[in-house]
């Protein structure tokens, strides 16, 4: 999963963890960002509507994974109650 694959055997079970998380959340993001495109995009309303709950379920996926990384990683957690 490392980005680094020669690493991957030394890494702690908690560091592949988080960088799972931190990779998939980088993907829900990713697919927030399409479906919204797609929703201007398109002129039928129909679809618009299914891209729009699609859309939106994505974030729920990407909250889900920020509760865990906060869950997880405390220096994260602590930038989000103190940041300039
Ligand atoms: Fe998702």
């Amino acid at each position: 999963m490392c980005e680094e694959h020669h690493v991957d055997e030394i890494l702690s079970e908690e560091t592949r963890n988080l960088e799972m998380a931190r990779q998939s959340l980088i993907e829900e993001f990713q697919a927030i960002n399409w479906y919204q495109e797609r929703i201007e995009y398109t002129n039928d309303e129909e679809l618009k509507h299914i891209l729009s709950h699609n859309r939106d379920e994505e974030k729920e996926h990407a909250a889900m994974l920020m509760e865990y990384i906060r869950k997880h990683d405390k220096v994260q957690d602590d930038k989000f109650l103190h940041h300039d």
